[in-house]
């Protein structure tokens, strides 16, 4: 089965020109399932088969300035929609009620959010408190949400942008933690992902797919892992 692969480009890249570039450099017909989620301000103004945004309020419209609402990605035909993302959280203060929220946003206007769980500052694989910080984390930011239409990042937060990958292993045994106790469409996994270390990811059994941040930058690395 294809997998999914999500280029989060987070803050980048700072021209609309670059930004197009990039994207028309990646390859539209590729093994596994891609979206590219740029920045917001582009969004309109990309052409790629499946785009996503990188966050949205969780309101529809009104007096909140600075926000964009899920009926506006709606309106711009965005299929997916990543949420509380661990730099969310850090910079905008998501926390695990406001996930909620937005992940209902989102649902309500038939986007799939992709909703980002994971902590930890230093090396973290004691699989079993991995476990319980999770089951905090999408106790709350799936509750009342029909799971099934749902897709979960799992992003040990000292994994991200570090260079440091978790074990496929490790990413392996979250996902069937995630997948049996919550019943999500997919589990994906995202920290320091790479051309590199992809295709242990993405051949075990249930990593349905990777996010993926710096990596995503690069077309060329990008394109091959879109190919495993
Ligand atoms: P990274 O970012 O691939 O650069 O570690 C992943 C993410 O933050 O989604």
């Amino acid at each position: 089965m294809k997998k999914l692969i999500i280029a989060n480009w987070k803050l980048n890249p700072t021209t609309l020109k670059d930004s197009q570039k990039l994207a028309g450099s990646i390859a539209l017909k590729a093994k596994n399932k891609v979206v590219l989620c740029p920045p917001t301000i582009y969004l309109s103004q990309i052409s790629y088969p499946n785009l996503g945004a990188q966050d949205c309020f969780w309101q529809g419209a009104g007096a909140f300035t600075g926000q964009t609402s899920a009926l506006q990605l709606k309106d711009l035909k965005i299929k997916y929609c990543i949420i509380g993302h661990s730099e969310r959280r850090l910079y905008g203060g998501d926390t695990d009620e406001i996930v909620n929220a937005k992940a209902k946003s989102v649902l309500a206007q038939k986007i799939t959010p992709v909703v980002c769980v994971g902590f930890g500052t230093t090396v973290e694989q004691d699989d079993l408190e991995v476990i319980d910080v999770l089951k905090t984390q999408l106790d709350i930011g799936l509750s009342g949400i029909d799971a099934s239409k749902a897709i979960v990042a799992y992003e040990p937060v000292w994994a991200i942008g570090t260079g440091q990958n978790a074990t496929p292993e490790h990413a392996e045994k979250i996902s069937i933690f995630i997948k049996n106790k919550y019943k999500v469409a997919k589990v994906l996994y995202g920290g320091s992902a790479n051309a590199a270390n992809a295709k242990e990811f993405l051949t075990q059994r249930n990593v349905d797919g990777l996010l993926v941040g710096g990596a995503s930058l690069k077309a060329e690395e990008f394109n091959t892992i879109i190919n495993i």
